[in-house]
């Protein structure tokens, strides 16, 4: 049985915006306790307050989910609040749509070293913790790029079906230990994060046949899998799971759909003139 929210501690990577901040706020009528991480202490600290005012204790400990040290630093230091953390929510996470061949070493590492080594490396820190206590729940972020490998998304999508293999490999590893792991998988979310960003930059929507989700909507199903665990979770409309079944059974076939449905929006993503 997963410890009552009202009783948990919540860390919460990436905190300081997007389905982070939605995560938050979505969670705080239940008057749970949070970790708040994130590189921009004083946008955690606006959250803190909403939060407090909400009834909730909140602890901000300003992170770089990219350097073992900080996260070494927050898994210490998240025990301050309560001595516990009931649910990990490894959320920080960067875009990084280009064409594969015009990428940086420096960006395929901070994307590859932000998404997936960090919440690899911030879950080993927090795991024995809730071994400790018998109970816990580990989310991952992923996204549905992870489920399908997305055409100028190629080192993004990876690290996202990482995440995606590395949260299954857990939940093998963890069965009858009380301890939780589920994969995440939104669409373009709108109301807040990258997808408005890069909405922003191209001036240009996904085609509605790729559809989305919302950054609300991503937040009402963490609080759901919190209260009732499941392994995985893909959020779009139109759905997408049929399509990732369709593209397992004959990958050909998949294949061609996906990329009709996708290629062209995630190249206008790509276009150089919106990276850094
Ligand atoms: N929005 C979407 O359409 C969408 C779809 C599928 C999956 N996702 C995933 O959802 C997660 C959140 O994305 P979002 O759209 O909410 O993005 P966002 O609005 O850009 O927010 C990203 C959050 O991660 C934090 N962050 C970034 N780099 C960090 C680092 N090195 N260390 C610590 N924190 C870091 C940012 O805070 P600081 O800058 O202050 O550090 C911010 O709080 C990501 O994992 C993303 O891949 C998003």
């Amino acid at each position: 049985m997963p410890r009552p929210l009202s009783e948990s501690t919540v860390l919460v990577t990436g905190a300081s915006a997007g389905i982070g901040l939605s995560i938050c706020r979505r969670l705080a009528p239940s008057k749970c306790g949070f970790v708040l991480a994130a590189r921009s202490q004083d946008k955690l600290q606006q959250v803190a307050t909403d939060l407090r005012q909400s009834g909730c204790e909140v602890l901000v400990i300003p992170t770089d989910v990219s350097q073992p040290n900080s996260i070494r630093d927050l898994a210490r230091d998240s025990r301050q609040l309560s001595g516990r953390i009931d649910v990990l929510i490894n959320n920080a996470g960067i875009e990084c749509f280009a064409d594969f061949d015009s990428l940086t070493e420096d960006a395929i590492q901070q994307t590859i070293a932000t998404n997936l080594t960090g919440s690899i490396l911030l879950t080993r820190h927090i795991l024995p913790g809730m071994r400790a206590q018998k109970s816990g729940h580990i989310i991952n972020m992923a996204s549905t790029a992870g489920k399908h490998g997305p055409a100028f998304g190629a080192v993004y999508g990876a690290t996202k079906a990482g995440l995606i293999a590395f949260t299954q490999s857990l939940r093998g590893e963890l069965r009858g230990s009380g301890i939780e792991a589920t994969a995440i998988c939104p669409g373009f979310a709108t109301d807040g994060g990258i997808y408005d960003d890069i909405v922003r930059m191209t001036g240009r929507r996904t085609p509605r046949h790729m559809g989305g989700t919302s950054a609300a909507a991503v937040a009402a199903a963490v609080e759901n899998v919190i209260r009732k665990p499941r392994p995985e979770v893909i959020l779009n409309f139109p759905w997408l799971r049929p399509v990732f079944v369709l593209r397992e059974a004959f990958p050909a076939i998949g294949e061609r759909l996906i990329l009709a449905a996708t290629r062209r929006f995630l190249r206008q993503a790509s276009r150089p003139n919106r990276l850094n």
